[in-house]
């Protein structure tokens, strides 16, 4: 009799598996993998060579440790931000309120090597307190940043920093970051030119 009950148990499971679970997913092809956690804050670097700043947009990012404070980040090496990095080992991390995703995706599809973006985009520079990099005066906050391992960055892009300096606009930081308050949603990049600000904030 029990036998017989975990036979019928196993067929059901079978049946929920083949007939609800495997029809409901799809393949991802594996270059698209990146897009299912893709979502985090896109954030602005600003860093600095020859007294001349730089921006640059950059959706993969995220925290390693919190004390002292790390963050890993890719800054591939495309781009004009990763050799003024290997050179000068510091940038500050700004977070850019989903207004001004216009600035920041324009930011993103042009080189500082020749252009000054804070001039052609219309954004303002601001004293670092612990780098020589400015902050972004239009951003909600900002992390000042000292490359502490660079040994996965000829492989991979990828630099260990420790942040120095913390600092966010007023009434930003309370238990959480405020994204659900309007002029402190952050903006998170999906693919392309397609961007998403956060809706409400939800407990579990
Ligand atoms: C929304 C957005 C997110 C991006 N994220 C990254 C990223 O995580 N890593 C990266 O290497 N490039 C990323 N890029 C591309 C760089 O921002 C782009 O190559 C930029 O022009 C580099 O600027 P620079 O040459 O002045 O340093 C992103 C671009 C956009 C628009």
């Amino acid at each position: 009799m029990l036998a017989h009950a975990g036979n019928i148990a196993n067929f059901w499971r079978q049946i929920n598996y083949y007939a609800i679970i495997k029809p409901m997913k799809v393949k991802v092809s594996l270059d698209k993998a990146y897009r299912l956690l893709n979502f985090g804050p896109t954030v602005l670097v600003t860093s600095q060579i020859g007294g001349k700043p730089n921006i640059m947009p950059v959706a993969w990012n995220m925290p390693v440790d919190f004390d002292p404070p790390k963050v890993a980040i890719c800054i591939g090496d495309q781009s004009y931000t990763f050799h003024i990095v290997r050179k000068t080992g510091e940038f500050v991390i700004n977070i850019p309120p989903a207004s001004i995703m216009k600035k920041v995706f324009k930011c993103g599809r042009t080189s500082g090597k020749k252009v000054d973006k804070f001039k052609k985009f219309g954004l303002t520079a601001i004293p670092a307190s612990k780098v020589k990099p400015p902050m972004i005066k239009e951003c909600i906050g900002h992390l000042e940043c000292k490359v502490i391992d660079e040994s996965m960055a000829e492989k991979y892009n990828i630099f260990i920093v420790q942040v120095v300096a913390c600092s966010a606009e007023k009434g930003a930081l309370q238990k959480f970051f405020r994204v659900d308050k309007g002029r402190f949603k952050t903006l998170h990049h999906l693919t392309g030119n397609l961007f998403f600000a956060p809706g409400k904030v939800i407990k579990a």
